[in-house]
């Protein structure tokens, strides 16, 4: 797209959309200036409300884990436009990043908002957002029959570019009606993510019952839904290097390194604590996306850094569409755009390539 609209004004604008959904997300979210999980912390029983599991302590480490992250900057060099263009399953992108899947948000209050329990409004909204601002919309999952193929709709409006995320489902139907679904929407990707098996919830597999939650994969599992799906496949909620390397041996086009927000595990190391030693235990043969508490296109510098080839972002998009609808996604995708350009115009990198581990500095 052509990005004529600044940061100032893209901030004054996003600011009216946090204002907007402040009004409809409250109390159950308070729309935080920054949302970094410590207003939210210990607030509910849910664990997919806006917060992370118990104390919220996987989302705030999510969130100081780069904070405690610091950039080097050299800003004298000739003046130039960052270059933030990038391609991923075969479609291009203006820069390299993502809304991470959000399914419905599970709530004891009810949202004055046409995109409350309205999942195809909302992934419209966001797909479509996203597209136009150069980025692209991942999409969560959820058992409410015709949820999945309602969100997974207007992907064709977009000519594919959106990944829907599927639940390693027990009842395996589930999970191949979905990539079924995903595969006639057009979708370019398609995601899986395994450590879904930690949201309590999900799990219903009482001994010598049929289990109507989720559960795990093994690697041979895993190389057939590679094999069998004719799209690239992502697996989500990586956070070790062992299970990096199964991921690698499965043949995935790629792993999203995630805590899942925090949602799974409640004092979970921050996902960008581990990307580096994943990249170097993987290589570059497999595309490693992450997400967890990045909330600036500092926070996308950072993780890129670190090894990241994409940067997924959850809880703000959630925020911009119900301020802001379809604009609201577009207009968080800007502001990230033009903070990624700054702080590469800031270090000398003209393009994503330049955007290297020596540019950071550790603070712990
Ligand atoms: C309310 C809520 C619902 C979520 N639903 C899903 C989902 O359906 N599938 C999935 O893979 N991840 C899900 N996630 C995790 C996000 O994809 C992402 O990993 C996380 O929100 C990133 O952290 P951030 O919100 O701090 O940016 C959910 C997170 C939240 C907060």
């Amino acid at each position: 797209m052509e990005h004529t609209m600044n940061l100032n004004d893209v901030l004054l604008r996003y600011a009216d959309y946090q204002m907007n959904a402040r009004k409809i997300l409250n109390p159950s979210c308070r729309v935080c200036k920054i949302c970094n999980g410590v207003a939210c912390a210990g607030r509910f029983t849910n664990s997919l409300e806006f917060g992370g599991k118990g104390n919220n302590g996987g989302f705030i480490n999510a969130v100081r884990g780069l904070a405690d992250i610091q950039i080097e900057l050299d800003p004298i060099h000739e003046d130039y436009i960052p270059d933030t263009r990038c391609s991923f399953f075969g479609h291009d992108f203006d820069l390299p990043v993502f809304a991470s899947p959000i399914a419905k948000i599970l709530t004891d209050y009810t949202f004055d908002s046409p995109f409350f329990n309205n999942n195809g409004k909302y992934a419209a909204a966001l797909i479509k957002g996203c597209w136009q601002a150069g980025g692209m919309a991942w999409l969560g999952d959820n058992k409410e029959p015709g949820y999945f193929p309602g969100q997974v709709e207007p992907i064709r409006e977009v000519g594919g570019a959106a990944v829907p995320t599927i639940k390693p489902w027990a009842d395996r139907e589930e999970f191949w009606k979905r990539v079924e679904w995903s595969r006639q929407a057009g979708a370019m990707a398609i995601a899986t993510d395994l450590d879904a098996i930690g949201l309590g919830y999900q799990y219903s597999g009482a001994v010598g019952s049929k289990n109507e939650g989720v559960c795990t994969r093994t690697v041979a599992e895993l190389k057939e839904i590679v094999e069998r799906i004719d799209r690239p496949v992502v697996i989500k909620g990586i956070m070790s290097v062992k299970a990096a390397v199964k991921c690698k041996e499965a043949g995935a086009y790629g792993i999203l390194i995630s805590n899942h927000g925090g949602n799974v595990v409640e004092n979970s190391a921050a996902p960008c604590d581990v990307v580096a030693g994943i990249r170097k235990a993987v290589g570059h043969g497999m595309k490693i996306f992450a997400d967890g508490g990045v909330r600036s296109g500092e926070d996308v510098f950072k993780m890129l850094a670190l090894g990241a080839d994409a940067v997924g972002i959850g809880r703000p998009y959630v925020v911009a569409v119900y301020g802001g609808g379809q604009d609201g996604a577009s207009i968080y995708t800007q502001k990230i755009y033009w903070e990624l350009q700054n702080i590469m115009r800031l270090t000398d990198c003209r393009t994503l390539k330049d955007i290297t581990a020596d540019k950071l500095i550790r603070r712990r």
